[in-house]
């Protein structure tokens, strides 16, 4: 949902390349036009293009245009853009600037009322030459110090006039030696370098440059200086007007840049997908007592009575977020009883639910934790008296501050827009928190050492998923771009219905083609309609205890001519063997709960070389942002 960053030195060089290549890392965040100024001695320059920036800013070039080839300097802007106001042209790109050229800002976020702003500013005289929202707040700086301010009071007080979001960072040729940024509902952190100050949406672009970062809260500004023998900072909240906050330093240990890179794979999402088993693995190391046959979730232990008690259980969040919560659902109702509803956070805010606070407790599962809508939900939650959790994957994130308590998902930087290892690592907490729940109601210890002794072999189980069944599924993908397959159905029942939620969440995301899911009994309700030689029907149906259901819904669609692929297990194999029924076959398991671990994993493959095959990009597909701020 757009990503900014910034850098000031003061030892000057070539900044062209580190702003390139940390636009890059933020290409997730936005990538239909991009751009980067520069302050060059007294004039500011501005290089804008449509785009996503590995692809069209090339380091030497773009030095080359803006005529700095060799000239050193100490300030840089740069963004990504994921288009809201203004569609994606290099005049809506950013950085915006003032109507002298002199103050260039980029912007992450919504201002909601920067039409007023804007006409007020058209009176003063002022010249817009883009359709966004941000270019106001350029003019506001300009006409701030037109009336005698200092660029950080004309700065604190523009921002002060705006409404809506934002993750701000400005910069202006009269004070070459600072950038000033500013957060509200935008992600913001910054980077603390020896010789420099790098600010962006999120650690990623920040990483390749420092491990030690400051994250801004709502409210917050910060000045980033260079002088003479080193940088500096201070941080103020422009709402409360406190100014030099003390904020310790996150240090990020272990971080390889190896997660930024692609490795020995094309793409991300290949790299993520095949990243599963090891993922899983991070996810519930040390989370689990099993001689107890229970789980030890660290970051909910203060609230374990609360739990305990619990009678119902809510879930907020989005997309890939939601689809893992709706499989948590099942499990946390089949094993500990709880009733669980889980809510899409852009429904949950402005929905009467009528639970009672008390007896209920919210988990909002994000992999950013910055999702607006998800966030928002938790905020809202909190006003009502809801005890709030997190599962989320991004340490220090939004979300991951704002609830009461919560387990990260340690699922490391995922980049492909589509989520994949992030899902199965929200899967993993799911799995040991329905132990937990379960554990204090009723499931006896050997019980609850079956389950972790099952749950501790899935990694390798997806390990031999990807193994056995990638070129075959590559086959099949092709296949069926070549048939000119119309129509794409995911259907399952009971666990496997969520499962088929992301199937189809991936094959959309990724194709482009619309994808439908459903639960396999409700077929015959009306989407059976659509199915003939035209259609695909994707069926979840390893040998559980509705596979003989299954069984007689798969013949429903054989009878109307639809094609079917089904995913069972090497039992259902069996059972299914002289069908003629495509068969992707997936291993056995010992109890059927754990499935989605490992059905999904041939269904996000199917999605990837679909996507290939159509020569699309998997992992920036069109119109989506990984991580979306704006509501
Ligand atoms: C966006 C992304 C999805 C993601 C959803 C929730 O829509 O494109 O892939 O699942 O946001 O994101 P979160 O970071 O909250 O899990």
């Amino acid at each position: 949902m757009c990503g900014i960053i910034g850098i000031i030195t003061n030892k000057k060089r070539n900044l062209v390349p580190e702003l390139i290549s940390s636009l890059r890392n933020l290409e997730y965040r936005g990538h239909d036009s991009t751009g980067i100024a520069v302050i060059d001695g007294n004039t500011l320059k501005r290089i804008r293009r449509v785009g996503a920036p590995s692809d069209v800013l090339e380091e030497g070039e773009v030095s080359r245009e803006l005529g700095i080839e060799l000239r050193p300097f100490s300030i840089g802007i740069g963004h990504n853009r994921w288009a809201t106001h203004g569609k994606p042209s290099e005049r809506n790109a950013h950085p915006h600037v003032d109507c002298e050229n002199k103050i260039a800002i980029v912007h992450n976020g919504t201002i909601l009322n920067y039409e007023i702003l804007k006409k007020a500013l058209m009176l003063e005289g002022h010249v817009f030459s883009s359709d966004t929202d941000t270019e106001v707040v350029a003019h506001l700086i300009e006409q701030g110090i037109k009336d005698g301010k200092s660029f950080l009071d004309a700065f604190l007080e523009s921002i002060t006039l705006l409404e809506g979001s934002f993750g701000l960072a400005v910069c202006s040729v009269d004070s070459p030696d600072r950038i000033l940024i500013a957060k509200r509902g935008s992600p913001l952190s910054f980077g603390i370098g020896k010789d420099s100050l790098v600010v962006a949406s999120s650690a990623n672009a920040i990483l390749p440059h420092t491990n030690t970062f400051i994250t801004l809260e709502d409210g917050e500004y910060a000045e980033l200086v260079s002088e003479n023998d080193g940088v500096r900072y201070s941080i103020g909240n422009f709402v409360d007007k406190s100014i030099d906050i003390a904020k310790n330093p996150t240090v990020i240990e272990n971080f390889s840049l190896d997660e930024l890179s692609k490795g020995e794979y094309g793409s991300f999402m290949e790299k993520e997908v095949h990243e599963q088993p090891s993922v899983l693995r991070t996810t519930i190391l040390g989370r689990y007592d099993t001689k107890a046959g229970d789980a030890v979730l660290g970051g909910l232990i203060d609230y374990e009575d609360k739990l305990a008690t619990a009678k119902q259980i809510l879930t907020v969040a989005c997309g890939t977020a939601h689809n893992a919560s709706q499989v948590g659902g099942v499990l946390i109702e089949t094993l500990a009883g709880i009733p669980v509803r889980s809510e899409i956070a852009s429904e949950f805010r402005y929905k009467k639910i009528p639970l009672s606070p008390k007896r209920v407790v919210l988990f909002a599962v994000s992999q950013s934790g910055e999702t607006a809508d998800t966030l928002e939900s938790v905020k809202e939650a909190k006003r009502k008296g809801y005890e709030t959790f997190g599962i989320v994957n991004v340490v220090g994130s939004s979300i991951a501050k704002m609830v009461d308590a919560g387990v990260y998902t340690r699922a490391g930087i995922e980049i492909g827009v589509a989520s994949t290892k992030a899902f199965i690592s929200q899967l993993g907490i799911f799995y040991l928190l329905a132990l937990k729940l379960a554990r204090e109601r009723g499931m006896t210890a050997p019980e609850g050492q079956d389950f972790i002794s099952e749950l501790e072999e899935m990694p390798e189980h997806i390990q031999k998923v990807l193994q056995n069944i990638e070129e075959q599924i590559r086959d099949y993908a092709k296949k069926c771009v070549a048939q000119n397959i119309q129509t794409i159905n995911f259907l399952g029942r009971g666990i496997h219905v969520p499962v088929s939620n992301e199937a189809a969440l991936k094959f959309k995301e990724l194709t482009y083609i619309e994808a439908g899911s459903y639960p396999l009994g409700e077929l015959k309700h009306g989407p059976m309609a659509i199915i003939d030689e035209k259609t695909l029907s994707v069926v979840l149906m390893p040998k559980d205890e509705v596979f003989a259901l299954s069984k007689n819904s798969i013949e429903q669609i054989r009878s109307k001519g639809g094609d079917l692929l089904i995913i069972t297990d090497v039992e259902g194999a069996k059972e299914l063997e002289g069908s003629g029924l495509n068969l992707l076959v997936i291993p056995t398991l010992k109890n059927p709960l754990f499935y989605p671990l490992i059905e999904i994993v041939p269904l996000q493959l199917f999605a990837y070389y679909y996507s290939r095959e159509l020569g699309h990009n998997v992992d920036k597909p069109r119109n989506l942002a990984k991580s979306v701020t704006v509501e």
